[in-house]
């Protein structure tokens, strides 16, 4: 067996973010750029995974975990950060070091694949994953000889004009023999303009000891670096496509795709159908057959099969509803167990709360969950109706079967079957409207 290491290169700052947060956590499809890029590598099984960071940035190192990381203090270039890697190594041998950066989240394990198979077939020192990009631009130029085989890599710094010319360029992904990686990197030098230790010098290094370099192309759609906010969008852009594309071919439909906006975790049944603006956040699972009407918003969830939801419902996290459960327009869940079937049709808002299988929630239900202080459970059992505009005040159990009265505010527990009635009795005046608007008008001269 072959063994593979990955160097994620994630100690750049982001400067052009404008930004308190390393550059690789900002999210893409509901997770960071970073986190795309390690589980990418994970469809490779990887047998070692190296994040190199800068100094003090915890969330990094938190969302590396619990792969290692290996620190680079002053950024002196893309070799001296692959350096630095070396110590994360240990001494057990690696037969290929994949580099990829932190900032490029939506390579394919197929493309990162492809590039360690062509290193095992052609015993190159380095294969260097090239993309077609019309000039100008800043990249890297990928200089190949009669051959077809990669004679350098010049820097758009260092490029003179023909070769600035050259539209295939450096990604700067790129496979390279482990058993030469950390002696070749040692060698780099940094007697260029920047007076950085370019990572790409080490295509000159390999051909200098007669060994070969070659190239593999993807799209540029795939290898889009992020720098600022502009790129963050359009990588969104991209990866939203691609989710899309995923799910219909899954057999979802997507009534209006283009406004449907998924997260990377997202998981779909047979047959879901999606209406127009929906948008899930982090951590949803959808059963089959679900419906999830237009503008509504979801995340944290696990959604039955055969449950119908919005249009304009909002489920946070912890919301898990059993089967064939409705959630209807205006209708807020948190931290909510629905039991099968039950249903809350209408501007509610349902936290920290278990409703039973087969219940009604009627139009304008609070759960009234909070005391400016702590956070408390509303239980509800099976088969039991919830009037409109009741007031649950937690904690607080609704036995199965039991009934509220409409307007409510129900503040003790209420047995199995109970009816409560939790609201000023009502009473009637007979002809006092009328009296009443016969007053107003003397008084008012109408
Ligand atoms: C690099 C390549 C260039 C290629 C381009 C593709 C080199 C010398 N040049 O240029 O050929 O076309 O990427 O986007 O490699 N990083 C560190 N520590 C450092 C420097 C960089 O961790 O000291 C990380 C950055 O966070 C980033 C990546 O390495 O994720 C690339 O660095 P960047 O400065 O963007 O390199 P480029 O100048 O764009
Ligand atoms: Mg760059």
């Amino acid at each position: 067996m072959k063994r593979l290491a990955v160097v994620i290169l994630a100690a750049g700052k982001g400067t052009r973010m404008k930004s308190d947060l390393p550059k690789v956590m900002h999210e893409i499809a509901g997770k960071p750029m970073l986190r795309h890029v390690i589980d990418t590598c994970a469809r490779l099984s990887a047998d070692h995974v190296v994040v190199v960071a800068g100094p003090r940035m915890p969330t990094v190192e938190a969302a590396a975990a619990p792969h290692a990381v290996a620190h680079q203090m002053e950024q002196r270039g893309t070799g001296h950060a692959v350096g630095c890697a070396r110590p994360a190594f240990g001494d057990k041998p690696f037969d290929e070091v994949l580099i990829v950066y932190g900032d490029t989240p939506l390579i394919t394990a197929e493309t990162l694949g492809r590039m360690v198979e062509e290193r095992r077939q052609s015993d190159a020192a380095v294969v260097v994953l090239g993309m077609r990009v019309a000039p100008p631009n800043a990249y890297g130029r990928l200089v190949l000889d009669a051959a077809g085989n990669l004679d350098a890599i010049v820097e758009a710094a260092e490029a003179s004009p023909d070769i600035l010319e050259l539209e295939l360029c450096n990604s700067g992904v790129m496979v390279i023999d482990g058993s030469v990686l950390f002696d070749m990197v040692a060698r780099i030098r940094n007697d260029n303009s920047k007076g950085e230790f370019y990572l790409t010098d080490i295509v000159g290094l390999a051909r200098g000891d007669g060994r070969l370099a070659r190239v593999v192309e993807a799209p540029a759609r795939e290898l889009v670096g992020v720098n600022s906010r502009a790129d963050l969008a359009a990588a969104e852009a991209i990866l939203q496509q691609r989710l899309r594309a995923a799910a219909m071919a899954g057999g979802a439909t997507l009534v209006d795709p283009a406004s449907v906006f998924l997260a990377a975790d997202t998981v779909l049944g047979r047959d879901v159908v999606i209406g127009p603006n929906v948008v899930f956040g982090a951590g949803v699972t959808v059963g089959d057959r679900v419906q999830i009407k237009a503008f509504s918003h979801i995340e944290g969830a696990r959604i039955g099969a055969g449950a119908i939801i919005g249009p304009f419902a909002r489920l946070r996290p912890g919301s898990v509803l059993a089967e064939d459960v409705h959630i209807g327009n205006f209708v807020e869940l948190k931290n909510a167990e629905i039991g099968r079937g039950a249903k809350a049709n209408h501007l509610t808002y349902l936290g920290d709360v278990t409703v039973g299988a087969g219940s009604n929630i009627g139009a304008g239900t609070i759960t009234v969950n909070y005391d400016g202080f702590g956070k408390y459970r509303t239980e509800i059992g099976e088969r039991a109706f919830i009037g409109s505009n009741s007031s649950l005040v937690a904690p607080v159990r609704i036995g199965d079967g039991a009934m509220t009265a409409a307007g409510s505010v129900v503040t003790s527990d209420v047995a199995a079957d109970a009816i409560a009635i939790g609201r000023a009795r009502q009473v009637n005046k007979p002809g006092r409207a009328a009296e009443f608007r016969a007053a107003q008008r003397a008084k008012h001269k109408k």
